[in-house]
């Protein structure tokens, strides 16, 4: 396996092959770990947070399930490692494996930021800024394949640094499956499909990359406590999307949280429906609208294409 050179990277593997590295270190350790955790449930148990950590940060998984709210407490962070605390978890699922997925964990781990960036700009000063983002997420378990089975994530292309435990991955070209999709729901065990694929195996210390549109598993029968902090870039975006986004920000800014009434069923607009046109309208007219997707495109070359 040979050292991470940004140079290398590009001219031999980036969105061409996948391959694995050995690098100085992850930009998350172990010790972030249990923090991170933590400030998930702090997210959960805020009134605020707790419909958007629910539904966007945080996935947890039970053999391969994901479960629901009625279930989190088993997953409440306890003992002061990923190890203790993976133990504990196993014994209060009664022997199930686990897992979690942390999406946007950047977001939650200021102490990471500067390495992430530190790996983050100068590829993408290189390769550019991905159009829908660049974002990161982390991926703690006991479970022998990924909960959400042999996938692709069209148009992003992955870094994945293991934190703890070995990370094993199965890897097949875009269109391996394509012609018999089918197989991978009527057959969704990975080890059916071993002799076909690419294997990537990592630890701590090394890093693996996939192109974008691979069809890819994590997979590895021994299913040890493992840990791994991924940076994906996002090539592909909805442009319809990104731009509602942006309109959505700015009406939030503008409007009420929310109305609660009943209006009269007549011909002319309600008066809040007339407002919130009013506002839109200007925001339009008055350059706000192009100011504000300004902003966030400096924001996003500032911050090597992360757009949280
Ligand atoms: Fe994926």
């Amino acid at each position: 396996m040979s050292t991470f050179s940004l140079d290398d990277f590009i001219k031999t593997h980036w969105k061409k092959t996948p391959a694995t590295f050995t690098v100085p270190s992850s930009p998350v350790a172990p010790e972030h770990l249990m923090l991170v955790l933590a400030r998930v449930f702090e997210r959960l148990t805020n009134p605020e947070t707790m419909e958007a950590a629910a539904t966007k940060l945080v996935r947890f998984y039970v053999d391969g399930r994901q479960i629901a709210a009625p279930e989190y407490a088993a997953f409440l962070p306890t003992g002061g490692s990923v190890d203790e605390y993976s133990a504990t978890l196993t014994e209060r699922l009664k022997g199930a494996r686990f897992g979690i997925v942390i999406n946007d964990a950047h977001s939650l781990l200021p102490e990471a930021w500067p390495a992430v960036l530190a790996f983050t700009a100068p590829l993408i000063e290189r390769v550019g800024i991905p159009a829908k983002n660049v974002e990161t997420a982390i991926f703690i378990g006991t479970y022998a394949a990924t909960p959400f089975g042999i996938h692709r994530d069209l148009g992003n292309s992955v870094f994945t640094f293991p934190v703890i435990g070995r990370k094993k991955f199965l890897l097949w070209p875009p269109d391996h499956f394509a012609a018999d999709l089918l197989q991978i729901y009527l057959n969704p065990d990975p080890s059916q499909y071993v002799s076909t694929a690419t294997t990537l195996v990592v630890e701590p210390g090394e890093l693996s990359y996939w192109p974008e549109d691979w069809m890819h598993v994590g997979w590895d029968p021994e299913a040890k406590l493992h840990a791994a902090f991924s940076i994906g870039t996002w090539s592909e975006a909805q442009q319809a999307t990104q731009m509602s986004e942006l309109i959505q920000s700015i009406l939030e800014k503008k409007l009420p949280p929310s109305y609660r009434t009943e209006w009269p069923s007549t011909a002319e607009l309600p008066n809040e429906l007339n407002e919130a046109a009013t506002l839109l309208e200007e925001a339009f007219r008055t350059g706000e609208f192009r100011r504000a997707l300004e902003e966030q495109w400096s924001r996003r070359r500032e911050r090597a294409g992360f757009r949280t």
